[in-house]
């Protein structure tokens, strides 16, 4: 069977190796004239990147490009990309990349039309209304990992450069017009990189799962979603060539940020101030909790995740999915301690208060409270 497709859900994918090959024709489709590829500093030399831009140049659509974009990006590369976006007389933008790159392109074609400072966007109430619609500028979405979801996901995350909190940005028209995914770009990951974004999705279709909300479409999405890592996870890391096993693990990184609408949990909410204070990769620092976090939200379930795990083919209920998790992290190389990561002890108090204001945590199955997060964390430094 054939791993393409053309799907409309949630909004227009392009799925299938080669499938870049489509960019031109895919800016013209969405009425781009003289779109800016936004991507990070790592990927702005790479192979992927410059073709990329060749078959832009190619087309008329020339090869500008914006870069300064960190891993957790802020509110610093959001001025220089909206900028340069100005600048460039731009209409539209090509997010390239992980999560970092497809994030903040997301925000710049959001930003550069409004007149509100953009943490005035934060993922509060109603505040998405405060922003001028029509503004918003056209995303096309082109992944290079396979973890974040980004490209189907209706937000972005952005850090404040002078707090170190992350934020996440929302308005339902940040949804990419197009998207193209393509597995053939992600084969050049650092194996360190295909693991911890590989488990980010893991982790969005688990946390979704087990979150209290109704919303029984979501539900379904995680399980398959779950299903996918677990089948294709080790065969990516056994050999990052694997094509089909690619394939597979863009389509679970769709899956979990359409299932994360659901809502996340507590692993979110503790990975997020952490990756602000520390510099950690998002996934990876998923992967560290994990468990810790799946044993707190036992009690409320217990059942459910033994009906995930019938479903993944894992035998023993709960206790055989725990134990599939924490043999997984270990094949993978997850370390596991966030000590690895460079965290330290000393900050426990203001990552507890961080994590249980962050949006993520409203979604765990038990309420996160500060003593809560605080144990927790000191359980997984
Ligand atoms: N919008 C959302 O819904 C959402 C969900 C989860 C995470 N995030 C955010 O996404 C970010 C993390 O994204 P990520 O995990 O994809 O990592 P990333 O985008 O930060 O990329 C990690 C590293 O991998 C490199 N890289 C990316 N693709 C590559 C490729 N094909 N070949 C070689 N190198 C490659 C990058 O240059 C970078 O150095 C965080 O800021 C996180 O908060 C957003
Ligand atoms: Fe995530």
């Amino acid at each position: 069977m054939s791993l393409t497709a053309n799907w409309s859900y949630p909004t227009n994918i392009r799925f299938g190796a080669g499938r870049i090959s489509e960019i031109a024709e895919a800016c013209v489709t969405t009425g781009m004239k003289r779109p800016l590829l936004v991507t990070d500093r790592g990927l702005a030399s790479m192979d992927i990147t410059t073709s990329t831009l060749d078959l832009m140049d190619q087309a008329g659509l020339g090869r500008a490009m914006f870069a300064e974009v960190d891993p957790n990006p802020n509110d610093i590369n959001l001025a220089a990309g909206v900028a340069a976006y100005k600048a460039g007389n731009h209409d539209g933008v090509v997010a390239f990349g992980g999560g970092s790159g497809l994030d903040l392109g997301k925000v710049i074609a959001f930003q550069a039309g409004q007149n509100r400072p953009v943490w005035d966007f934060e993922d509060i109430g109603d505040w998405w209304t405060r922003a001028d619609a029509d503004a918003i500028a056209p995303v096309i979405a082109v992944p290079t990992t396979a973890g974040t979801g980004s490209e189907v996901g209706r937000a972005g995350v952005l850090t404040n450069a002078e707090s170190h909190v992350k934020k996440i940005i929302f308005h339902p028209k940040m949804l990419p017009a197009i998207v193209i995914c393509d597995p053939e770009l992600t084969v050049g990951m650092p194996p360190v990189i295909t693991v911890g974004t590989g488990l980010d999705a893991f982790i969005h279709c688990l946390e979704a799962y087990s979150s209290p909300f109704y919303h029984p479409m979501s539900q379904g999405i995680a399980l398959e979603g779950m299903r996918l890592v677990k089948e294709n996870l080790p065969k990516v890391f056994a050999d990052p060539n694997d094509i089909d096993a690619r394939s597979h693990m863009m389509s679970a990184a769709a899956m979990g940020a359409t299932a994360f609408q659901k809502g996340l949990g507590g692993m979110h909410a503790l990975a997020h101030p952490i990756g602000a204070k520390y510099n950690t990769h998002h996934g990876m620092t998923n992967a560290v909790v994990m468990p810790a976090v799946l044993k707190f939200n036992r009690p409320a379930i217990e059942e459910r995740i033994a009906a995930a795990a019938a479903y993944m083919g894992i035998a023993g209920g709960f206790d055989g999915f725990f134990d599939y998790v924490m043999k997984t992290r270990t094949e993978l190389g997850v370390p596991d301690k966030l000590a690895a990561l460079g965290v330290g002890t000393d900050r426990i108090d203001e990552l507890a208060a961080l994590a249980v204001d962050d949006p993520s945590a409203g979604g765990n199955p038990i309420e996160l409270t500060v003593e809560a997060a605080k144990a927790l964390l000191e359980e997984c430094i």
